[in-house]
């Protein structure tokens, strides 16, 4: 069978040709050729490449300038109870907004390893789970939040967590933009303190029913906090009580607090979103 005698068989060729009478087939070839014609070229005008040029340069000033604008230097302080997720909240604004992270336990621990003056002193209070006396980590601090890396921004976690490291701050006009506090009830805290622990090679913080580590390589490195015990956490809770309110009265007018009770990616969106709107 030919093409031409299989296409006059086809009924929805019949129907096509049904649907068009020849002068309608006359007016649709001829609007298909006024679509297929050729377009006239077009000239710009001297007003119209004048209004190009200066519109790509426009754009060209916007992305330099975007690209060269400095980034905003945000100053943050992170509050909470023992193992209410600082440090892993912590691990995520870093990676998001690019911080400098100063922990104020991770500093002490550090003196306390390292078994300078400063951290031979520490020690004691933080094996009880007490708070470290002022004169060893309002220095500390200080000194840390006036390297040059905190130029760029910094994130303190863990301090001021007394109204007299608070007050030190401010004396020495030292002005957070954001404090941010996790509130955690006390019956889960316990438990995330004594399930945690830590990956001395990259500093992940894992918890065993919680974040467990991914497999058995990491598992078998990993360390406990000597003050991760369920008598010490409840005394650093305690501590934490007896401080809570007066460090917060004096930053209410930049502090949100954060349902810190959900999935720590839940928890993050929270944060995230309050970072962005700063
Ligand atoms: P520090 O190291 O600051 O301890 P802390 O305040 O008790 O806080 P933690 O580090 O225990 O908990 P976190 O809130 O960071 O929780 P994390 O993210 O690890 O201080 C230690 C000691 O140093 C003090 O006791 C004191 O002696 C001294 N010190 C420190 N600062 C001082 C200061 N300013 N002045 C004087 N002394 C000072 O999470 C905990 C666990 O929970 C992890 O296993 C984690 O995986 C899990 N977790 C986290 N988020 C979630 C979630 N959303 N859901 C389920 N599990 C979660």
């Amino acid at each position: 069978m030919s093409v031409r005698a299989s296409a006059s068989c086809d009924p929805s060729a019949q129907r096509s040709a049904a649907k068009f009478a020849p002068r309608e087939i006359a007016q649709v070839s001829a609007k298909k050729a006024a679509v297929v014609e050729t377009p006239k070229p077009v000239v710009p005008t001297p007003v119209v490449a004048g209004a190009a040029v200066a519109a790509a340069a426009a754009a060209v000033v916007a992305i330099k300038s975007k690209k060269s604008a400095p980034k905003k230097q945000r100053r943050i302080v992170i509050a909470g109870a023992p193992a209410s997720g600082k440090g892993t909240q912590c691990e995520l604004i870093v990676k998001k907004f690019g911080l400098t992270h100063i922990s104020a336990g991770d500093l002490l621990r550090a003196a306390v390893a390292e078994g300078t003056p400063a951290g031979l002193k520490a020690k004691e209070y933080m094996d009880r789970g007490d708070l470290v006396p002022n004169e060893v980590v309002v220095t500390m601090v200080k000194d840390r939040l006036a390297q040059p890396d905190c130029t760029k921004g910094w994130l303190l976690d863990g301090y001021p967590r007394s109204e007299e490291q608070a007050e030190a701050l401010i004396e020495s006009g030292i002005q957070p933009d954001l404090f941010l506090l996790l509130d955690v009830p006390d019956e889960i805290l316990i438990d995330r303190v004594v399930g945690r622990r830590l990956d001395p090679v990259d500093g992940t913080i894992y918890h065993m029913t919680f974040f467990p580590p991914p497999n058995a390589e990491v598992a078998a490195r990993l360390t406990q906090r000597s003050d991760d015990t369920e008598e010490k956490a409840a005394n650093r809770l305690a501590v934490h009580h007896r401080n809570v309110d007066a460090v917060v009265g004096k930053y209410e007018k930049i502090m949100k607090t954060v349902d810190g009770n959900r999935a720590k990616t839940d928890v993050f969106a929270d944060i995230e979103r309050i970072i962005k709107a700063m």
